[in-house]
């Protein structure tokens, strides 16, 4: 009886594993104490499947908040932007290229955003909050192409930090994971 009992439980759990809601991780350009800073953000809104539950097979969603506007920026090859800090909040979303994102008075390397699968970022390092801001260089000989999208009201979507630092290309295979059901990490 009590073995009969123990068999459901492990079968129950078997059915129903209890997995964590999966989340998108970013690179973000965040601020402390007057300086730009890079962060990996890991946004609130989970993501839900869009066709039946259990099944990974159709397309993932999560909402990212309301918006303001949109603006298209075509960046010529080779170009230095040189620092300067976001003009209000807004989610940047690098369709192509290659964008090099640096701190300054930081010798780290900072953020190498491709465009691309994993090429949304956000910058949050506006004037009130960062005194130099950031500097973004696009190097090499392509183009890049970003779409800068401010929210609405200046809002900064909810987010727990990672870590500092730019968000690791692992930390963005979740998706690619549940869509393969394989384990990439
Ligand atoms: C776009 O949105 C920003 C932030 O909300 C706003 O300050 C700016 O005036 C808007 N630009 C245009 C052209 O509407
Ligand atoms: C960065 O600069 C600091 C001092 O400015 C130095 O101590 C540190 O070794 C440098 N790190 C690298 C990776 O160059
Ligand atoms: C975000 O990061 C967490 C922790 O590393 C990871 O488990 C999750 O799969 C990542 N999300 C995506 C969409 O890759």
């Amino acid at each position: 009886m009590y073995s009969f009992k123990a068999v459901a439980i492990v079968s129950g759990l078997l059915l129903f594993p209890v997995v964590a809601p999966l989340k998108l991780n970013i690179t973000a350009i965040g601020a402390s104490h007057g300086r730009s800073t890079l962060e990996c953000w890991q946004l609130d809104d989970p993501f839900s499947p869009s066709s039946e539950p259990g099944s990974a097979a159709g397309p993932y969603t999560a909402q990212l908040g309301d918006l303001s506007n949109i603006t298209y920026t075509f960046i010529p090859p080779n170009y230095d932007q040189g620092f300067h800090t976001a003009p209000w909040p807004q989610w940047v979303v690098f369709t192509t290229g290659l964008a090099h994102i640096t701190l300054p008075d930081d010798n780290s390397t900072g953020a190498y955003i491709f465009g691309g699968e994993f090429g949304v970022i956000f910058a949050a390092d506006t004037p009130d909050v960062s005194l130099k801001g950031h500097r973004s260089q696009y190097p090499g000989d392509m183009m890049s192409i970003g779409l800068q999208i401010p929210t609405k009201d200046g809002e900064i979507p909810v987010h727990d930090i990672l870590h500092s630092g730019p968000c690791k290309l692992k930390e963005s295979y979740g998706l690619r994971e549940l869509a393969l059901n394989v384990s990439l990490s």
